[in-house]
């Protein structure tokens, strides 16, 4: 039996300003279907052989949290819950020790995901994650790895090494977010695969590693759970001691860093909606290119994403741009500049 981790504690800062600070991306519907990204997560473990998710995310926004859980048909979801950021590293340390105090297995299996991906194909999601579990009983921290597509600086990259089953395989060696030349020799190699940001290894390996390798965060993880309290299923870690946590990914903190890696191969569908135009990678588009939503006429425009939340929208005689209305704020963006709209969001920060 697995036990589903949700990291639901980002602010995906590319998609302003739809996603907002308190209504980040994985609270929002970004694709067609009535469910928000976190919902369709939710969603996507059906049928599996699977105990109730554990959810992690920030306090504040516990309430949106809870809501969207139970709407889920979640009522009971536990909810760990973070006074303040300090990345995937801490996140998933709290979120093992509260299993491994709070399940009576010895040491549980945890499928850690990330509450904003797209996943077209759930069978075939589900089908490596059951190529995992033999990995992960063996004491292996496992990964979930993709084709890579384009030379992608915003992701891992993992050198596959020998087939240990079926589309698994070592890790020679785990790259976080390579810049440009290097990503670009990678993806020319053909040898490596993109990191997914899901993982799935039992808990007591994974604070294993990262006594290894971060025992600085993994003794301040340890101060902020023994001082957690409980309310109701909210787990609300203790404040000054998870402060004191320093702020590292696990991607960095361990996966660079440990011997114990492997990867599972997935051709799933997968993508991270990071940014406007991966949006618009995965979005159904009309004959000319364009993803329309909302109240919107686009005359002669082409390879255009639009959405209008609370007004008319018109474009003309444009092409690959990136149009966001929202009541209270506008973007107009050429689409291969949408990485930059985070800098936007650190603007509005420091200005406000
Ligand atoms: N609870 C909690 N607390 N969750 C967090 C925190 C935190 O402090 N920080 C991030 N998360 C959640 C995000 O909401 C997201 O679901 C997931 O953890 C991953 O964090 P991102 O910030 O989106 O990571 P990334 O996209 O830059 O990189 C990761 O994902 C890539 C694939 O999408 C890495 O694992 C890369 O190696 C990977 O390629
Ligand atoms: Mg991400």
């Amino acid at each position: 039996m697995i036990h589903p981790v949700i990291m639901a504690g980002g602010t995906g800062s590319r998609l302003w300003p739809l996603s907002r600070q308190l209504n980040p991306k994985q609270f929002l519907k970004l694709t067609d279907g009535p469910l928000s990204m976190l919902q369709a997560t939710v969603e996507r473990l059906q049928g599996m052989d699977a105990k109730e998710p554990l959810l992690i995310c920030n306090e504040e926004h516990r309430f949106l949290a809870a809501e969207q859980m139970r709407q889920s048909g979640h009522d009971n979801t536990r909810i760990i819950l973070e006074p303040c950021g300090r990345n995937t590293a801490p996140a998933i340390a709290l979120a093992a020790l509260e299993l491994m105090e709070n399940t009576s297995e010895a040491n549980p299996i945890m499928l850690v995901l990330a509450a904003d991906h797209l996943i077209k194909n759930t069978s075939a999601f589900q089908e490596g994650v059951s190529k995992a579990i033999p990995l992960a009983q063996q004491g292996k921290v496992v990964t979930f790895g993709i084709v890579p597509q384009h030379p992608e600086t915003g992701y891992g990259y993992i050198h596959q090494g020998e087939e240990l089953a079926d589309n698994c395989f070592t890790v020679d060696k785990f790259v976080e977010k390579p810049d440009l030349e290097t990503a670009e020799a990678y993806l020319a190699c053909g040898e490596y695969l993109w990191n997914s940001g899901m993982f799935l290894f039992r808990a007591q390996d994974y604070l294993n590693e990262l006594e290894a390798h971060r025992p600085d965060i993994l003794a301040a993880c340890k101060a902020a759970m023994s001082g957690a309290s409980e309310d109701l299923h909210f787990t609300r870690v203790n404040a000054e001691a998870f402060a004191r946590c320093p702020s590292d990914s696990i991607d960095f903190a361990v996966m660079e860093k440990t011997d114990k890696a492997a990867v599972v191969a997935l051709d799933a569908g997968w993508s991270d909606i990071g940014s406007w135009s991966a949006l618009w990678d995965v979005s159904e588009k009309d004959a000319a290119g364009n993803s329309l939503s909302g109240d919107v006429i686009a005359h002669d425009t082409q390879n255009t994403l639009v959405r209008a939340d609370s007004r008319l929208v018109a474009t003309v005689g444009v092409e690959n741009l990136v149009v966001i209305e929202t009541k209270d704020a506008l973007l107009v963006a050429h689409k291969d500049r949408v990485q930059e709209v985070k800098s936007i969001v650190e603007q509005i920060r420091d200005d406000g």
